[in-house]
Formats: structure tokens, sequence, C-alpha cells
């Protein structure tokens, strides 16, 4: 693993009006690392992968990636470089089948690289056997599981150096958030670095190498998954349970 960021963001800030929703964040991924960002409803994760994404320009700070200033990029511009957002709630085209929706996940490369872009989608049928089976079908059809493997595949094929993920496990029963988690963890043994943001932090830190703890529009408290998840002060002061009257 090198030590190079491939992503390093120095003193994120997001607004939105008024609003300060990301307050100055500093944050790494390195190449090949699974990288978890947690927090609580509203703390700000989403924003900063929207930040980070370009899907908003930040109002101050810096977004790197492999060593280039990408700050004020568009967002298709950063997914010519090799930043993949999958966002939450998923957006697949409801109305389109799963096939045209993977051809439009990969609709840089499909002119250019046809060929290249078949072979994949028999490397993600071997991901995800499902989709090769409902094909034809409406993506809106599918389960919710089903529709974030489609929406994991579409990220996939624009062959990202980094995926960006945020809520896996929305909406999804638990069984079908161990076997995303656990294809997460297959994805990044085979060298993909992923920034994972993720509510159920216990299935974040069993995956990931390393964790933000994200409160209010900070980094509260970041470390590797083991120091995190061994702290109770993580569990109890910032996840799920209320803060502690001091
Ligand atoms: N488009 C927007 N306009 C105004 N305020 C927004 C907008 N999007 C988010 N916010 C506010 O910014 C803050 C951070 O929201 P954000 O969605 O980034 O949090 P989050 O950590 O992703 O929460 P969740 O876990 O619920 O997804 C919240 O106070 C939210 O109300
Ligand atoms: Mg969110």
């Amino acid at each position: 693993m090198s030590d190079r960021p491939l992503l390093k963001v120095s003193g994120l800030q997001v607004r939105y009006g008024g609003a300060t929703a990301v307050r100055g964040v500093d944050m790494e991924v390195r190449p090949g690392e699974l990288v978890a960002v947690i927090g609580n409803n509203g703390a700000g994760k989403t924003s900063i992968l929207r930040g980070i994404s370009g899907l908003v320009r930040p109002s101050a700070g810096k977004v790197e990636f492999n060593g280039a200033d990408t700050t004020t990029l568009a967002a298709h511009q950063k997914v010519n470089l090799g930043m993949a957002l999958i966002p939450e709630g998923r957006l697949i085209f409801a109305d389109q089948t799963v096939e045209d929706n993977l051809i439009l996940g990969a609709y840089t490369r499909w002119n250019r690289d046809r060929a290249g872009v078949l072979a994949q989608f028999e490397e993600i049928f071997e991901l995800f056997p499902r989709l090769r089976e409902r094909l034809h079908q409406r993506a809106g059809s599918l389960s919710g599981g089903e529709q974030q493997m489609l929406a994991i595949s579409r990220g996939l094929l624009s062959k990202p150096a980094l995926l960006m993920i945020d809520e896996l496990s929305l909406g999804l029963a638990p069984k079908v958030v161990e076997q995303l988690m656990t294809l997460l963890r297959n994805l990044n043994a085979r060298g993909q670095s992923i920034l994972l943001v993720e509510q159920l932090a216990s299935h974040a830190l069993a995956i990931a190498q390393r964790a933000y703890v994200i409160g209010q529009g900070r980094v509260e408290l970041e470390g590797t998954s083991a120091q995190l998840a061994g702290s109770p002060e993580v569990m109890e002061t910032f996840l799920g349970k209320k803060r502690k009257a001091v």
C-alpha cells in the first residue's frame, strides 16, 4: 500500500445558503484502503461526499485526487478522473431495464471501448448473478438489495480508482446488508479503494481499515477500525445513542 494519498481532503467546507453543513474536514484515502465515514443523522456525511464528488462546490478547502487539485471540477470531470459516487437512495433509472442501466453506467466508455465494457459486464455478473437473470426486467421492479447491487455495478463500470458509497445499508434487510458488506470487503481485497459512508457503524468498522466519526460537520474522532470499535466513547457518544449530559 503506497503512502501517497489517492484522495486528500483538507479544510473542506460545504454550505447551503447561510447554513454550514461541513466545517473544515480533513480526510484521506490511500490507494487500496477501505475507509468508513460514520456519524448520526444530519452530521454532514452526505455533504462531505457531495463536496468531494463535485455535486456541490466547496465554499472553502481543497480536494486533491492523485496529487491533482480537483476542488473546482464538475462532477462528470471527476468521474472521468476516476472518482465514482453511488448516492444515497441509489438513483437508478427505474423505468429502464437492468441492461440499459448498466450501459448508462458505462456511457463514458461505451463508444470507444465496447468490448472492454462487455467483458466487464461478465465480471459484474460473476459478482451479482442475480443481475444477469434480471437483465431485461425493469430496474424499478428489483428488490431493494438488487437495486443496490445494480447501483454498485453502475459505479464500477466507470472503472473508478475510488468508489464512494453513501449509505450502503439504507432500507435493506440485515441479511442483505451482510451480503453487500462482504461484497465490498472482497472488492477491497482485490485492490479497489473505497470510501464508505454508513450509519451502521459496527458493520462499517467490521470491513474498513480506518474510519472517521463525523458530528456537526466536523471530524470528531478518527483512527483504525480496531481503535474506534474498541472505544466505548465512540459507540456511546457519537453513534446512535444520545450524548450524555455533562
Ligand atoms: N440541500 C440542502 N439544503 C440545505 N440544508 C441541507 C441540504 N442538504 C443537507 N442539509 C443540511 O446539512 C446538514 C448535514 O446534512 P447531511 O445530509 O450531509 O447529513 P448526513 O450525515 O448525511 O445525514 P443522514 O445520516 O441523515 O444521511 C443537515 O443539517 C441538513 O439538514
Ligand atoms: Mg446522508
